[in-house]
């Protein structure tokens, strides 16, 4: 390193590092979600720069990188649609993966050429006086690199359903990963015995990082395609912590800051998730949770529906003094969300009282639903949340469910036996009339029949979420 730019280069370190922490604390609310993006995009184009000051630096190689990178990343978020943006999320934890893997495959590879006190001189003032530490922090970051790389792959070909979505299970599935974990411990202690010369530590390197790959795969498969978003972020976790371990072996402090950020915000969003499903983490990542086996999926849910027509709900729209919204993926699929803001404008002129309640989880990723009402720009105080319109719904005149299911599923409350059983959900059944806005009579993504749309206070309108309530509009505007 330029001994003299060392300081220079960590004050610029420090202030990346700030600004993660900033844009971070931005992301969490819808208003200064944009700005703190950019906020912390700024912290890492700093970061980089400050890199490029260290001594040694292929410029080629950076720019050939750099050019390669930004176009790929540019012209995929460009063209990601927002339904597809867990699976793109996905994709990006895997090469954060991958990416740290390889840092600790090229260190190990010039460590495996030299002797410790050669290699360490290589890492530069600070560097670990024993090897041990450094050796630990390879073997750690090719095994939890590994694992992310694969485990991420594999949840992009389930969310993108190029695969089955259904858990994947067999007998002795657990046997065989703590055989995985033990061959894992075997050869990382065969390899920081000795990480320099001969072909022992190739094979112990190259054993972590086959060990890795194999345990994401086996840890992934058995999890069902509606926990998939919890996985991402908890694979979204790993890649931080890998990012961090590989900061150790280069002893790079903006990479050990960043990758800490990023696995324990990953860590908190699962909990959040998990949390708004009342499930804990085990539940979700052992339980095999929509399996499609049939105790609980509410095979039995039977009754006749009672259809209506845009025309009749536009009448009992119209009467209504309180409207409450519930949003769900379907409203997502079927880009309402400018629509159904046009509609509680018309409500509203109408002279009612109108909400918009979220579900945490619903739709396919933390925030879907705030981030497309905040797209169409429905006004912040107009959100509420579960606990906010439980507790008054049977005071609602009309809940109005968009494209909504499992989030409003009653199973979750009524049937013990249920997989949503526990999972708060948004009592729309306790409204005076529930409109619900859907094509068929489908389950949604947990598999789980639906007893709210036989109840008698449930009206089913039947149709593209967009399509249905252009209708509605229409009629307002109409008469
Ligand atoms: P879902 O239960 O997935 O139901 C969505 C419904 O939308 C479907 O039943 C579908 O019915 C309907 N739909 C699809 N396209 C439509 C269109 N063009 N127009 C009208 N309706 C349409 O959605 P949800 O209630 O939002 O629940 C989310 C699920 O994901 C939950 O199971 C949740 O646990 C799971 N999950 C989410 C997260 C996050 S972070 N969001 C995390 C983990 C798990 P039709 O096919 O009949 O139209």
């Amino acid at each position: 390193m330029i001994d003299a730019l060392q300081p220079l280069i960590n004050y610029i370190y420090i202030v990346a590092s700030v600004l993660f922490i900033v844009g971070l604390k931005m992301l969490s609310r819808a208003s200064t979600a944009r700005r703190g993006n950019m906020v912390s995009g700024v912290g890492m184009l700093l970061a980089i720069l400050a890199t490029c000051l260290l001594k040694g630096m292929s410029f080629a190689w950076i720019l050939v990188g750099a050019i390669a990178g930004t176009t790929i990343g540019v012209v995929a978020s460009s063209m990601v649609k927002m339904t597809a943006m867990p699976e793109m999320v996905g994709i990006l934890n895997g090469l954060g993966g991958l990416a740290s893997l390889l840092v600790a495959w090229a260190e190990f590879h010039k460590w495996h050429a030299m002797q410790w006190a050669s290699y360490h001189q290589t890492l530069g003032a600070g560097a670990p006086n024993s090897p041990l530490v450094t050796a630990v922090a390879m073997a750690f970051t090719a095994v939890v690199g590994a694992m992310t790389f694969s485990g991420s792959m594999l949840a992009f070909l389930k969310l993108s359903e190029r695969i089955t979505g259904k858990p994947i299970q067999f007998r002795g599935q657990q046997f065989v990963n703590g055989l995985v974990i033990l061959l894992i411990l075997a050869a990382a202690v065969v390899f920081c015995q000795n990480p320099a010369g001969g072909t022992t530590p190739y094979l112990a390197f190259g054993l972590l990082m086959l060990a890795g790959l194999v345990l994401g795969i086996t840890s992934v498969m058995p999890i069902g395609g509606a926990d998939m978003p919890v996985v991402i972020s908890l694979l979204n976790s790993y890649s931080g912590i890998a990012a961090a371990a590989a900061g150790f072996i280069i002893l790079n402090n903006v990479l050990i800051v960043a990758g800490a950020l990023v696995g324990a915000s990953g860590i908190i969003l699962t909990k959040i998730m998990c949390k708004a499903m009342n499930r804990s983490l085990g539940n979700v990542l052992f339980s095999g949770f929509g399996s499609g086996s049939s105790a609980g999926d509410g095979a039995g849910v039977t009754g006749e529906a009672n259809p209506i027509s845009a025309d009749d709900a536009y009448y009992v729209l119209e009467a209504a003094r309180s409207v409450v919204f519930v949003p769900g993926y379907g409203m997502a699929v079927a880009q309402a969300q400018h629509v159904v803001r046009e509609l509680g404008q018309a409500l509203e002129a109408n002279g009612a009282d109108v909400q918009y309640c979220i579900h945490p989880v619903a739709g396919r990723m933390p925030g879907h639903m705030n981030v497309l009402l905040a797209e169409a720009n429905v006004p912040y105080e107009q959100l509420v949340e579960p606990g906010d319109v439980n507790p008054v719904m049977a005071a609602v005149d009309v809940a109005i469910v968009i494209g909504a299911n499992d989030v409003v599923n009653p199973a979750a409350k009524e049937d013990a036996k249920s997989p949503l059983y526990g999972m708060p959900i948004i009592e729309v059944d306790q409204a005076r009339t529930c409109i619900v806005l859907k094509r068929s009579l489908k389950p949604g993504f947990a598999g789980v029949e639906n007893a709210l749309f036989f109840k008698s206070n449930t009206r089913m309108l039947f149709g593209d979420a967009k399509a249905t309530v252009l209708q509605l509009v229409a009629a307002f505007k109409d008469r």
